[in-house]
């Protein structure tokens, strides 16, 4: 049985505390989802999610339902809507991700993670809500094994599934949203319609951190499984020249495309197909080149790293946290992020 040792007592403890935490979280999420399904033909889904929570729960995987049941235990929330603070990460995660070699190959792996785009804009303090709400709820933990650390992650507390981690000495990873026509919100749907065939992409990333035991193994869990919602992978591994995007749609992986093809000595994702113009109101890749290129191969170490992803537009108003990994040292830190104007709302 996997340990999630150090799991439950942090989150009792951020969640019993921290203004104004979850609750106010789950609020927001929850107006979201009831604004966007009237709009749609298959009604009141809010509703129908959050009183058929212990049928949703029977069909969640352990240990994830009962994570998700100590979590509502915790919080005092219905479960119903602990489910839904989950599911929301699979679909409005947007960011930034680097992985980038030293010239004696070391690796390096960094992201942005953005996130409440769309879901309330206070117009008193320029910013988001949901980002405002979040940033409290940072947490780093480290996943035990047999008194031993198996890997680790940055998490919001009661997200049980991973966007971004390391396992010490072997690979990182962290996941960006994809856009796509076949989005999330189709497969969320169907899920909650009983079609459950595709895995939660944070389910998956988190299996992939406990059970791969290197860079392709990871790699080939990424690529071969049907998802909810589609998405980029960004993995480092631990030998020079190991960093990829992987590109998958729901059913199938799309591309992979590695480090070496894209430009040597590092390889930039943000929320749009690399072989594809970025939206050009959201373009945080050429920027964040720029900067990478600014820097230069001979300079790249986790300081300047943290650099170009405090730079503006790569920080923005979504910005959450940056997070910094070093896989050969098992180095993991994150940084509260918060983008003072002037600054791009995303
Ligand atoms: C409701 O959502 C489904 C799936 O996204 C879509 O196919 C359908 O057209 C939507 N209906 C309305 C009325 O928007
Ligand atoms: C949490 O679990 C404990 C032990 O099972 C129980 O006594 C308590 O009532 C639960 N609290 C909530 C809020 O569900
Ligand atoms: C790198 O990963 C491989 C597995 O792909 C592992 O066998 C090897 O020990 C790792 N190297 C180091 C230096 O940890």
């Amino acid at each position: 049985m996997f340990g999630l040792v150090l799991i439950p007592a942090l989150f009792i403890s951020v969640l019993g505390s921290g203004p104004p935490g979850i609750k106010a979280l789950v609020k927001e999420f929850l107006a979201f989802a009831e604004s966007w399904s009237t709009k749609n033909a298959t009604g009141k889904i809010v509703d129908y999610v959050v009183k058929e929570a212990a049928n949703l729960d029977d069909t969640i995987p352990q240990p994830y339902a009962d994570e998700l049941r100590g979590i509502a235990n915790a919080t005092g929330l219905p479960l119903g809507e602990v489910v839904i603070y989950n599911l929301f990460y699979e679909l409005f995660t947007v960011c930034t991700s680097i992985v980038a070699q030293d010239p004696n190959g070391k690796l390096y792996h960094a992201r942005n993670l953005d996130f409440g785009l769309f879901l309330g804009w206070n117009t008193k303090t320029h910013q988001w809500m949901v980002t405002d709400l979040l940033r409290p709820l940072i947490v780093n933990l480290d996943f035990q094994k047999g008194g031993k650390t198996a890997y680790k992650s940055v998490n919001f507390a009661g997200y049980v599934g991973i966007l971004t981690a390391i396992k010490p000495k072997l690979f990182t990873l962290s996941m960006n949203e994809r856009f796509k026509l076949d989005g999330g919100e189709i497969g969320i749907i169907e899920w909650i319609l009983g079609i459950r065939t595709g895995k939660w992409m944070g389910f998956l990333t988190r299996e992939t951190m406990e059970n791969a035991g290197s860079f392709d193994q990871a790699m080939s869990m990424l690529s071969n499984t049907e998802m909810l919602a589609p998405a980029y992978f960004i993995l480092g591994g631990n030998t020079t020249g190991q960093g990829a995007v992987i590109t998958r749609s729901r059913e199938k992986t799309d591309d992979v495309w590695n480090m070496k093809d894209a430009g040597g000595w590092y390889i930039l994702e943000t929320n749009y197909d690399h072989w594809d113009a970025p939206l050009f109101l959201d373009d945080r890749r050429t920027p964040a080149n720029n900067c990478m290129q600014k820097m230069k191969h001979e300079n790249v170490k986790l300081p300047r790293i943290f650099d170009v992803l405090s730079s503006r537009p790569v920080l923005n108003k979504l910005t959450t946290y940056t997070a910094l990994m070093q896989v050969d040292e098992g180095h993991l830190e994150s940084w509260l992020q918060y983008c003072p104007d002037p600054c791009w709302p995303f």
